[in-house]
């Protein structure tokens, strides 16, 4: 090699490495873990609304600390996954287990977060005891409301003055005809059973937020279903505060006015709105390809699991439209809505990986797999931005 090949080949390895350097640099940057300086969620929507993040109990056990800085960085809210459910804090009678959900307290206490309590009485995710004698005998109306109000009045009052607000009652409306859900909590106690919930909840901590939580409330028979019984709820004192719709969507569906046109029908109640359970599915569903007898057990089929590489260019871009829009509704709508939370941190931890088929690769929140923002998450924020540029 002569001097000057030497020097070129010199100067193009500093120019490699400069630009590394500045990737490097860009990365933090835009990391959602990074700089001090730029705007994070919890800064751009801080005075619209909280803005909120599911997380399991690793995070918040210390396993997962990547997932712990971009929550605590990002976010003002905090929902346990699943570890403040039924199953999880009495899953014997009477043998409480509280330290995973106070884990949860601390780590929100540590990084100002708000910390949502999910959730009291649920069809799901509570053991069959509850529902029944020694013997497996299902037990009676009184029973049962004795047991749904020791539980409540244990937990709630266990956190009391710690949890911000409580879905109280989970999706007890049927996504069939009728009204409530044919759930053991209302074949036993009856349709009163949400009321007696709340009641016993306000009673437990009178400063607690307390809401009525459900998905597809975007439809519209299921929205006038939950808004009968959101309304007999109100004509008879019962304490609701706000009614969760979860958000579980995709990237075409709900349209975003049906969206909004909820959000109106809910607020128009006296109700404050949350969108508690927010993430975009990108994978196709079974109905689109026609597929009818996939169950949960089944491998994904690849034509069912099409980005197991990573999202190609234009879904990315559709995905950020998609979140962008939604948020431009949030946030037209944000003198009714409390709060936004999205159900999970990133790409490789959310429950769409594993359904409605196990075991597939899915896209549906702002962080991808490695932690890194994806276009949806600068959408977001632009979002915000737009609404007031001074952020
Ligand atoms: O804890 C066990 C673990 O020991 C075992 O190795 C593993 C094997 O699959 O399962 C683990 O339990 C799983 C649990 O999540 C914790 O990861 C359950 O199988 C799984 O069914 C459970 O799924 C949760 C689901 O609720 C249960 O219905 C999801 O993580 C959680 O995101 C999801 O959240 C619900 C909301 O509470 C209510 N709204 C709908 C939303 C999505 O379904």
């Amino acid at each position: 090699m002569n001097d000057r090949s030497e020097a070129a080949t010199v100067v193009i390895l500093l120019q490699r490495s400069l630009l590394v350097i500045l990737l490097m640099a860009g990365a933090l940057l835009a990391a959602p873990g990074g700089e001090p300086d730029t705007p994070t969620l919890r800064s751009v929507f801080a005075d619209d609304f909280l803005i909120g993040v599911a997380l399991d109990g690793r995070v918040v056990g210390g396993r997962n600390p990547e997932a712990a800085e971009i929550a605590a960085r990002q976010f003002s809210s905090l929902t346990a996954e699943n570890d403040m459910k039924w199953m999880a804090l009495q899953p014997w009678p009477g043998r409480y287990r509280f330290e995973t959900a106070d884990a949860y307290v601390g780590f929100a206490v540590k990084h100002r977060m708000k910390v949502i309590g999910h959730t009291l009485v649920w069809h799901s995710q509570t053991p069959r005891w509850v529902f029944e004698t020694t013997d497996g005998e299902e037990i009676e109306r009184e029973e049962l409301l004795r047991r749904m109000k020791e539980h409540i009045e244990t937990v709630v009052g266990h956190f009391k003055g710690r949890v911000h607000g409580w879905d109280v009652v989970n999706e007890a409306i049927s996504d069939g005809p009728g009204g409530l859900r044919d759930s053991r909590w209302r074949r036993i106690i009856g349709d009163d059973f949400i009321e007696q919930a709340f009641r016993f909840a306000r009673e437990a901590d009178p400063n607690a937020e307390l809401y009525y939580n459900d998905y597809g409330l975007v439809d519209r028979r299921k929205r006038a279903r939950t808004i009968d019984m959101l309304k007999r709820l109100i004509e008879r004192g019962a304490p609701v505060d706000a009614v969760g719709m979860q958000g579980h969507y995709s990237l075409d569906r709900p349209p975003a006015a049906e969206v909004e046109q909820a959000i109106k029908d809910f607020a128009a109640l006296g109700l404050k709105v949350m969108i508690t359970e927010l993430d975009v599915d990108v994978l196709p569903s079974r109905g689109r390809v026609g597929v009818a007898d996939i169950s949960r057990r089944e491998t994904a089929h690849p034509s069912l699991d099409p980005y197991r590489d990573g999202l190609p260019e234009d879904v990315q871009q559709k995905l950020a439209n998609r979140y962008a829009e939604l948020f431009r509704v949030f946030l037209r709508h944000r003198g009714h809505i409390s709060r936004v939370t999205f159900w999970g941190v990133d790409d490789g931890h959310t429950w769409l990986n594993h359904f409605p088929i196990r075991g597939r690769t899915n896209h549906p929140l702002l962080i991808d797999r490695n932690r890194h923002p994806k276009p949806a998450f600068f959408a977001v924020l632009k979002a915000g931005q737009e609404t007031s540029p001074s952020r």
